[in-house]
């Protein structure tokens, strides 16, 4: 389309965006959350020096907020650049729409995020140097900032999955802009807000449990109990509040979307589970352990708790959250922006356009062959399309492999298949999960050529082949 295909073989675009998300948000939303935990700790060890004069817990924030500060400041930081560089690669023209739309909202981010490194940084390097009162507000300084982040950050995500129909309403006219605040606070953003908060709080006791694991029990077992039991109540709110939250954020999904949940993909799948259901499995299964560890590990026996029981709680954290964010990413198939934009880029208005057009001749990037920019044999004009088309959410031979889906199928059946993602019926099966195939009649009958030539490969020699099935 317009913009050029970014190929990554084997795992695909998606993944890359996939794997520096999930790290990215293991370390964001404990930014958000540690931001809250570190005055609230602050706060409380102030008041047990006053009471009790015990300074161990103060000692001991300094050493977190250390951590905190190079996990979040550093790791967090270059993760979150990693993300803009691999959506602007993978979704360009998604990005693009984004942009668009909310460019307002991200110079907002940035000056939340400014004030966020600098607090932190002054939080940090002035332990015991100022005035606990005023170290104290520094810390409140910083909660509030990465709060506003997150509050930022969540219309654009939620914004995604469900722009909301007063923003479709004008999306494709120019006057999208218009619509900001619909479309910030569009279905899913109540929802997500909250189970995302959840998650923020558990982070934040989660990461507080692997600096605490570290004291050592029989030398400080009352800071150790302590700070561990204290650390374990951060865990509780998302147990308690996340079922709720997920059935409310569920029900704000289009009907045809939340399908995805109970159809469609098990029928392609072994077994009788679709993937997201599996992934909503994941979650409660990894949630109910790390319940389970935090109560008998940590709560109970806190002068055992040691670093490699934080570290399992953590590990099946981040498989939470890496399930939580594929299962956001298949609702939203076959879209990137909800009725808006299928993940391949093609808006949904233009597909009428380039059926008619065909799909290369709306392609500005594809390679000079004769002509402007089109492709001339059968077999790479395919290979463009099917780029364009199907890498977004598959591979040849890696990621969801077309060489293996399409398995068995000779030249006729691979024409019959793609047909069928072209014609898109109201009964196709599969467009619950897959875009329709865009072009003209000749563009269906190149993606066969060369999908056939994949999955049959023509006998060496004898590329002529690919023209006689014709
Ligand atoms: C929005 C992402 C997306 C795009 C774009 C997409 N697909 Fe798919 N496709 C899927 C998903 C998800 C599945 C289910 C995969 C599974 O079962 O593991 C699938 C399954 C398939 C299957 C297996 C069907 C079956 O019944 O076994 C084929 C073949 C296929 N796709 C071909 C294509 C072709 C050709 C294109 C490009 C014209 C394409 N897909 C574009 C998401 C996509």
């Amino acid at each position: 389309m317009n913009y050029p295909f970014w190929d990554i073989p084997h795992i695909g675009s998606g993944w890359v965006i996939g794997m520096i998300a999930i790290f990215h948000v293991m370390i964001s939303q404990f930014a958000v959350g540690g931001g809250l935990y570190l005055p609230l700790a602050e706060r409380k060890a102030l008041r047990m020096t006053d009471a009790e004069g015990r300074a161990d817990w103060l000692k001991q924030l300094a050493s977190h907020s250390k951590f905190f500060l190079v996990l979040t400041a550093v790791f967090g930081t270059v993760s979150g650049v990693g993300i803009w560089f691999s959506i602007g690669l993978t979704h360009p023209e998604a990005t693009s729409t984004l942009i668009h739309n909310f460019v307002f909202a991200w110079a907002m981010e940035w000056v939340f995020f400014m004030v966020e490194l600098t607090t932190i940084a002054v939080y940090y390097y002035t332990w015991d140097r100022i005035d606990p009162k005023l170290h104290l507000k520094v810390g409140w300084v910083y909660a509030g900032a990465s709060i506003f982040t997150l509050i930022i950050i969540n219309g654009i995500l939620s914004f995604m999955l469900t722009p909301g129909d007063t923003w479709i309403g004008v999306a494709g006219s120019g006057l999208e802009a218009s619509k900001f605040w619909n479309a910030f606070f569009n279905p899913t953003y109540w929802p997500s807000l909250f189970l995302r908060c959840c998650v923020c709080a558990s982070l934040a006791g989660i990461w507080a449990l692997i600096t605490a694991s570290r004291i050592d029990g029989d030398k400080q077992p009352a800071l150790k109990t302590s700070m561990v039991k204290w650390s374990v109540k951060w865990l509780v709110p998302s147990f308690v509040a996340m079922p709720f939250l997920m059935i409310w954020y569920y029900a704000m999904v289009p009907a045809s979307q939340r399908a995805l949940l109970t159809l469609g993909i098990d029928t392609i799948n072994s077994g009788t589970f679709s993937t997201v259901t599996r992934m909503a499995l994941i979650i409660i299964v990894t949630s109910a352990t790390i319940v389970f560890v935090a109560y008998f590990l940590a709560y109970r026996n806190p002068t055992e708790f040691n670093l490699s029981h934080a570290m399992a709680v953590l590990l099946l954290a981040l498989m939470a959250t890496g399930a939580g964010e594929y299962s956001r990413e298949m609702l939203r198939k076959p879209y990137v922006i909800g009725r808006w934009m299928y993940s391949n880029g093609v808006r949904v208005p233009s597909v009428a356009k380039i059926n008619a057009q065909g799909y290369l001749a709306n392609s500005e990037w594809v390679w000079n062959g004769a002509g402007p920019g089109i492709p001339t044999s059968h077999y790479s004009r395919g290979e463009a399309i099917f780029r364009g088309e199907c890498g977004s959410c598959h591979t040849l031979t890696g990621y969801r492999p077309l060489q293996h889906l399409l398995e068995g199928r000779d030249h006729a059946n691979i024409g019959n298949f793609i047909t069928m993602l072209h014609e898109n019926k109201a009964d196709s099966p599969y467009r619950r999960f897959m875009p329709p195939m865009v072009g003209t009649k000749q563009d269906v009958e190149d993606l066969t050529d060369y999908l056939n030539a994949q999955v049959n490969p023509p006998v060496a020699g004898t590329r002529s082949l690919l023209t006689a099935q014709k």
